[in-house]
C-alpha cells in the first residue's frame, strides 16, 4: 500500500520580489511501513517537503497524495483532523508543552480527537511505556533529559494508532549516542508497521533508511526515479 505519492511536487515562497523554489519538481513514493531518510544541505527543502506531506504547507505544483488524501484539495479541517488521528510530527527541539507533564503532553492529540480525558491519560501512559519512559509520566519536560523529551515527543506523535510519523531532524539536538537510541526507537516503531519520513544532517542515520532521498536546491538528486520506477 502506498502511503505517500508525490508527482512533480513544487512549493514556492516569495520574499519581496524574490521567489524561492523550496521544493522543485519532486516525485517520490513511500510504501506502508517504510522508513525514508531525507538528506541535503541546509536550505535544500527537507523541512518544506515534510511540511507539505503533513499538510502544514500547501503544494502549489504537481500532485501529492498522503494516506489517500489529495493534499491540494483537502479542507483545512480535514488536514487538521488527519494530523490528530493519522499523522504525527516530531521536531528537532522536541516541542513539548513545558507547563504540561509528559503524560499530559502525550494525551493532547487524543483529547483533541475527542477521546475522554481519563481514557486519553491511560493511553498516554502506555504510549510512554512503549517508548521506554515508564515511571516518568508525571515529570515535566525540564525534569527529564533531551533524549527522554524526544522519546515523549515520539510517543505524542504515534499515540492513537497514527500511521505516519514525519520527523524533522529528530536527532539534531542530541549527542550521537542518544541520537542513535532515538533512531533505534523509530526503527522499532517501523517494525510495528508505522511509516516514517525523517530529515537528518547526520550521515550515520542514513543506514536506517529503506530509501534515502537527497535534495539539493529543492530538487531530488538521488536516486532519480519517478513513482513508476522509471529513471527521470
Ligand atoms: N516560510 C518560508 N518563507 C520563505 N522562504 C522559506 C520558507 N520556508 C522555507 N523557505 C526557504 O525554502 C528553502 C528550503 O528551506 P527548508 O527549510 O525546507 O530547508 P531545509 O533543507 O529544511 O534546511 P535545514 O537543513 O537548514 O533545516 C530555503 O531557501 C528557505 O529559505
Ligand atoms: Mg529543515
Amino acid at each position: 500500500m502506498v502511503i505517500v505519492r508525490a508527482d512533480r511536487v513544487g512549493k514556492k515562497f516569495s520574499i519581496g520580489s524574490e521567489t524561492v523554489r523550496a521544493v522543485d519538481n519532486v516525485s517520490l513514493e513511500i510504501g506502508s511501513g517504510e522508513l525514508v531518510v531525507l538528506v541535503g544541505a541546509s536550505g535544500s527543502g527537507k523541512s518544506t517537503l515534510l511540511n507539505l506531506i503533513g499538510g502544514l504547507e500547501r503544494v502549489d505544483g504537481g500532485s501529492l497524495t498522503v494516506l489517500d488524501t489529495d493534499m491540494r484539495k483537502a479542507s483545512e479541517a480535514a488536514l487538521a483532523r488527519m494530523r490528530l488521528t493519522r499523522v504525527g510530527f516530531v521536531f528537532q527541539d522536541f516541542n513539548l508543552v513545558k507547563d504540561l507533564t509528559l503524560a499530559e503532553n502525550v494525551s493532547l492529540p487524543l483529547e483533541g480527537a475527542g477521546v475522554p480525558r481519563k481514557k486519553a491519560r491511560e493511553t498516554a501512559r502506555s504510549a510512554l511505556a512503549r517508548v521506554g519512559l515508564k515511571g516518568l509520566d508525571d515529570r515535566f519536560p525540564v525534569e527529564v533529559s533531551g533524549g527522554q523529551q524526544q522519546r515523549a515527543a515520539i510517543a505524542r506523535a504515534v499515540v492513537g494508532e497514527r500511521e505516519l510519523i514525519l520527523a524533522d531532524e529528530p536527532t539534531g539536538a542530541l549527542d550521537s549516542a542518544t541520537g542513535r537510541e532515538i533512531m533505534e526507537l523509530l526503527s522499532g516503531l517501523q517494525r510495528d508497521g508505522v511509516t516514517i519520513v525523517l530529515s537528518t544532517h547526520n550521515p550515520a542515520n542514513m543506514e536506517f533508511g529503506d530509501q534515502v532521498i537527497e535534495l539539493r536546491d529543492g530538487r531530488r538528486l538521488s536516486p532519480a526515479t519517478a513513482p513508476d520506477g522509471a529513471a527521470c
